[in-house]
């Protein structure tokens, strides 16, 4: 029934494994989960949990089981929330014999809660920023010790740095989403289209990316980057841009221009988002037949990304009322891709198209002007 005492060769094994998985891991939920697996194991409880603060919303909020489920409760409640509050680490023997349990949870689950231990963690500043809670010592013992209040301390010490530092990971990357998406916007404000365009040719991007089997990782980079796809029009004139008619020849060229300024505002950098984007704003008017601009490259020479994005641009632009141009009907946009199949577009990209055409119209309906 009950388990042994780990020997200290077991606790390093522990220890050394998970370090290793949880510094090669970037995502928030896995870290959580990996270092909620390792509080269990070394001091063997039943269920381990690793708490985090979210403080504009009052709560605290963990994630169970490769990040599926979220759980949340009201900042300062239960064991979790004293310790967090004060500092200090608790150890509970019998929960029911502390006003601060909450049955409620043991009674909705038929789960009986007896031993807690609770050791809040820091971050690099010395800030408070979560808890570690484990339920229930599994060895004969039937509570948690002294030891365990050790060996769960150095566990949320090391928790603190890496939630730490994924965290700042990922506020970087937001932050980078939240750059490019202002910067396609400001491309979309001076051609008088409204602020659905750009995040309408994302998504669309998004969903053709994955019906070519593209991986999720890859179709996410590219919806994210492809509302940069027209930020060169920044620095086409408002009288061209904006022109209600025909354009010239002269003005045509200017307007195609747009695809070289993009990639060249773009390129210098070494980050794979902003690289992206500017390949999807050099090469998503190119043409399958080798008919487009600026490069008329053909074929599979094209990236794939501009060879989507050239699908998501057109069924937008063509469902959208434009200063030269009214809205087309759906039928009229479907016969155009059926026609320009192999000509204009990638065949394998149009195939997508119309059967993923429901998600996509879904999305066009969703995010209306
Ligand atoms: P846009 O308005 O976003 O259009 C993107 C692409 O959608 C166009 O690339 C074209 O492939 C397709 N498209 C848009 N409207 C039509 C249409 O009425 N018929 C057909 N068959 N395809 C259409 P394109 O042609 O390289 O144009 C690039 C950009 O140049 C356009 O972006 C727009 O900003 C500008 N532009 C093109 N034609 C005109 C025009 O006659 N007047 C003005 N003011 N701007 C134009
Ligand atoms: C908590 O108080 O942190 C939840 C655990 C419990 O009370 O059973
Ligand atoms: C924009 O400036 O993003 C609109 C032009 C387009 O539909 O490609
Ligand atoms: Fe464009
Ligand atoms: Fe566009």
């Amino acid at each position: 029934m009950y388990k042994n005492e780990l020997s200290p060769e077991d606790l390093l094994r522990i220890i050394f494994d998970y370090t290793a998985k949880i510094a090669s891991e970037r995502k928030l939920n896995e870290v959580l989960v990996l270092m909620a697996n390792m509080g269990r194991e070394m001091i063997l409880s039943d269920r381990c949990t690793v708490w985090l603060i979210d403080l504009p919303n009052h709560e605290l909020y963990t994630t169970v089981a490769h990040g599926v489920d979220e759980i949340r409760i009201p900042y300062g409640t239960g064991f979790v929330g004293s310790a967090i509050i004060s500092g200090e680490p608790i150890i509970i023997d019998d929960a029911y014999g502390d006003p601060r349990h909450n049955s409620e949870n043991d009674r909705k689950t038929g789960y009986h809660t007896k031993s807690i231990i609770t050791v809040p963690f820091r971050n690099n500043d010395g800030e408070i920023i979560g808890a570690y809670q484990a339920i229930n010592k599994l060895t004969a013992i039937g509570h948690f010790t002294a030891m365990d209040l050790d060996l769960l301390s150095l566990a949320a010490s090391y928790a603190g740095k890496s939630l730490e530092s994924v965290m700042l990971h990922q506020e970087i990357i937001d932050t980078q989403r939240e750059i490019i998406s202002a910067m396609g916007e400001i491309g979309e404000i001076r051609s008088k289209e409204t602020g659905n365009h750009v995040r309408r040719v994302a998504e669309y991007s998004y969903i053709l990316a994955l019906g070519l089997g593209l991986g999720t990782s890859q179709a996410e980079l590219l919806r994210t980057a492809s509302p940069m796809h027209d930020i060169g029009k920044v620095a086409i004139p408002d009288a061209v841009l904006n022109k209600p008619g025909k354009l010239t020849a002269e003005e045509y060229d200017l307007i195609k221009s747009h695809t070289d300024i993009g990639h060249h505002l773009l390129r210098g950098s070494r980050r794979e988002l902003l690289r992206t984007a500017s390949i999807v704003a050099e090469q998503h008017h190119e043409k399958w037949d080798g008919s487009g601009y600026p490069l008329g490259r053909k074929g599979e020479e094209i990236h794939i990304f501009g060879r989507i994005t050239a699908v998501a641009d057109v069924f937008d632009a063509l469902s959208a009322e434009r200063v030269y141009k009214a809205a087309w009907p759906l039928e009229k946009i479907e016969s155009l891709f059926r026609k320009e199949r192999g000509h204009h577009f990638d065949p394998a990209v149009v195939d997508v198209f119309f059967a993923e055409l429901p998600k996509l119209l879904k999305v066009r309906q969703q995010l209306t002007d």
